[in-house]
């Protein structure tokens, strides 16, 4: 009994000190850039994501390629799955075409699947059909690319905090957290945008995940469930973009998103140039109950996951034509934006402390700028 007590004591501490806890000045200063590796032609990260990537085409399968080998190659302790699906669609007539989620987890390596609760980094990947060529810089290549970064920075440092907390024995005491990567295919409306036609790879992931429960006595009955908040990026990549926060529900983490952009912005680690803040709303108060933007949360949301939708409005002035390529990005932005999610993951894991120093990222920029 007394063990028992002592357990429920531990337990409640643990819960105390679980709160998201902000990363220091050090650490912000100290997060890798991309450097190269957003070089629209030649960056390892997202050059391959610009090319038409249109559902069950070459670029498409292409991509799903590039995103496997890069995570087995650099970060080989996320788990890569497939979820498949197929569908009809209005303007692809009889054929079945294919849709291929990517999802890329990564679990504390004691924990069983159902009972980690994930910070799910989303994004599309598939192009639009039309115009012919379009490319998707926006949309939503540099998203992909952003979280890929983000992954990468704080991969080394799960490993020491999980590395630390089973050397203590302190697993256990803990809610148990995980990094979830849901690359979406089959946002784009083939023909124009309706509830059919769009959201291919979506609305089948939210449906299967909503009907495969965990094993009995799980915390969190469904995949579905175990997502705690679905951080949606879409049409990001140019310059001075105006993210509103759509949900009352997650306003505290719109909050916190967007204290991290004040933060690196008064330390003088962003990059790009900037009116104002990218997330200016963190004093709103007054919410329209809506779905927000239509994209790729709605199935989700529909579901009960909490979904903080980090959208511009109005949309990049390139949005839907030729022009969104990788010419059009802005590059310090993106590369704000990927600082800004790799922060947020950072605190949201609870990592201070566990960042390694010197980023090894940072000087491998380092040396290829030399090398130049
Ligand atoms: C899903 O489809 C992709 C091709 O798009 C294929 O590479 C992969 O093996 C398939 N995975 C499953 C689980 O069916
Ligand atoms: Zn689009």
């Amino acid at each position: 009994m007394a063990a028992l007590l002592l357990r429920f004591f531990l337990t409640l501490c643990a819960l105390r000190v679980a709160a998201y806890t902000p990363l220091s000045d050090k650490t912000l200063r100290n997060l890798p850039g991309a450097g190269g590796d957003f070089d629209i032609k030649t960056g390892s990260i997202l050059a391959p994501i610009l090319i038409p990537r249109v559902p069950g085409t070459p670029g498409s399968l292409a991509v799903q390629e590039h995103f496997v080998d890069w995570f087995s190659t650099n970060l080989p302790k996320w788990n890569v799955e497939f979820q498949n699906s197929t569908s009809t669609t209005p303007a692809t007539g009889e054929r079945h075409v294919p849709f291929a989620n990517i999802i890329i987890t990564r679990d504390p390596p004691w924990t069983k699947p159902g009972d980690v609760g994930r910070l799910a980094l989303v994004a599309h990947y598939d192009s639009k059909l039309t115009p012919v060529g379009f490319i998707g810089a926006t949309d939503s290549a540099a998203p992909c690319a952003m979280i890929m970064h983000a992954a990468r920075s704080v991969d080394e440092a799960l490993s020491k905090k999980w590395d630390a907390m089973q050397a203590e024995g302190s697993i256990g005491l803990d809610e148990e957290k995980g990094v979830q990567i849901l690359f979406l295919d089959g946002e784009e409306a083939f023909l124009s945008w309706t509830d059919s036609d769009s959201l291919y790879g979506a609305r089948s992931l939210a449906e299967q995940w909503d009907s495969t429960p965990h094993a009995a006595m799980s915390t969190y009955h469904t995949a579905l469930s175990s997502i705690t908040l679905f951080l949606l990026l879409d049409l990001l990549g140019t310059s001075k973009p105006h993210v509103p926060s759509y949900f009352q529900t997650t306003h505290w983490a719109y909050q916190n998103l967007a204290g991290i952009e004040s933060r690196l912005r008064s330390l003088g680690i962003t990059q790009s140039t900037s009116d104002g803040n990218f997330l200016p709303e963190t004093d709103k108060s007054v919410f329209h109950n809506s779905w927000g933007v239509q994209d790729d949360h709605i199935p989700f949301m529909a579901r009960g996951v909490e979904v903080l939708h980090v959208i511009p409005t109005p949309f990049p002035h390139v949005w839907h034509t030729m022009a969104d390529d990788g010419e059009h990005l802005d590059i310090p932005t993106v590369e704000d934006w990927a600082k800004i999610v790799t922060a947020f993951v950072g605190e949201w894991m609870d990592l201070e402390g566990y960042f390694p120093e010197p980023p090894k990222h940072a000087r491998r920029d380092q040396d290829r700028k030399t090398e130049l």
